[in-house]
């Protein structure tokens, strides 16, 4: 019963899957994953690495929080459940190699393409699909190179993972604006689950978003850390986070 498993437990608990920031492991019920948030922190594709204590837990805990809070806004995500410190339980998805960037505001790697002003908010959210492959860079893709490179059998799911998209996006701008921040950009993660169905997977927070003080422009997401900031600036940052989301001091 992984209901009454200590934590202690859970590294017993076979690896099926492990990424930068995550290890995903097998649990009892084939239908469940157990998601396990590290304290790594990385950026430029992982070239750039560093541990971060406390961070698996700030990670995993806002993750869970904003999941639950887009069940309940009727967004279908992978979430079942939080355990302490830093574990996540989900419902097992085939994982769909794209990220969907959804941008309200110009910053990051829009700016460093495009002709325009670095935080101008857009005339309206922008959402962008990269392919998940740090060898060739996550290339940008459009809407039919998803279709024909076979990722999604048709333009109609195309439309429907962006219409979810922007779905998230209204419920997490006006969520977090309720708190003095700015969504300004995130990235999402989309799969299957074993009805076809499709769902939000992976993370939701201060590595896949970026989040602006309301009032000051403060940066409460990795950027500090892209930006070559102290590791304790970082942590602060990451706290800081945490505190205005959850609202309360983060157990770390
Ligand atoms: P970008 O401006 O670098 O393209 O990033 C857009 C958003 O996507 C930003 O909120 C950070 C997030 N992101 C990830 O979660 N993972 C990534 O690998 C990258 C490049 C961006
Ligand atoms: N997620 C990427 C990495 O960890 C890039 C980034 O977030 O900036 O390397």
């Amino acid at each position: 019963m992984w209901e009454v498993m200590l934590p202690q437990d859970f590294s017993k608990l076979e690896v099926i899957g492990e990424g930068k920031t995550k290890i995903v492991r097998r649990m009892e019920n084939p239908d469940l994953v157990l998601l396990e948030f590290k304290d790594a922190i990385t950026a430029l594709d992982g070239e750039k690495k560093d541990t971060l204590t406390g961070k698996g837990h700030i990670n995993a805990r806002i993750s869970s929080f904003l999941f639950e809070f887009l069940s309940k806004e009727g967004v279908p995500t992978h979430y079942v459940s939080f355990i302490e410190p830093n574990y996540m339980v989900v419902r097992r998805l085939k994982m769909l190699p794209v990220e969907i960037v959804c941008r309200n505001i110009a910053a990051g790697s829009f700016t460093k393409k495009y002709p325009v002003k670095a935080g101008s908010r857009l005339k309206y959210p922008v959402v962008e699909y990269y392919l998940k492959d740090d060898l060739r860079h996550d290339p940008m893709m459009n809407e039919d190179h998803i279709v024909v490179l076979g990722i999604l059998p048709s333009i109609e799911e195309v439309k429907e993972i962006k219409e979810l998209t922007l779905k998230v996006n209204k419920s997490l701008s006006n969520f977090l604006d309720s708190k003095g921040i700015t969504l300004v950009d995130f990235k999402l993660e989309f799969g299957k689950d074993k009805d076809g169905k499709i769902c939000i997977g992976d993370e939701i927070n201060g590595d896949s978003m970026r989040l602006w003080d309301k009032e000051t422009g403060r940066v409460l997401d990795k950027d500090v850390y892209r930006q070559g900031k102290k590791l304790s600036e970082v942590l602060e940052t990451y706290r800081e986070c945490y505190k205005r989301i959850i609202g309360e001091e983060p157990k770390v």
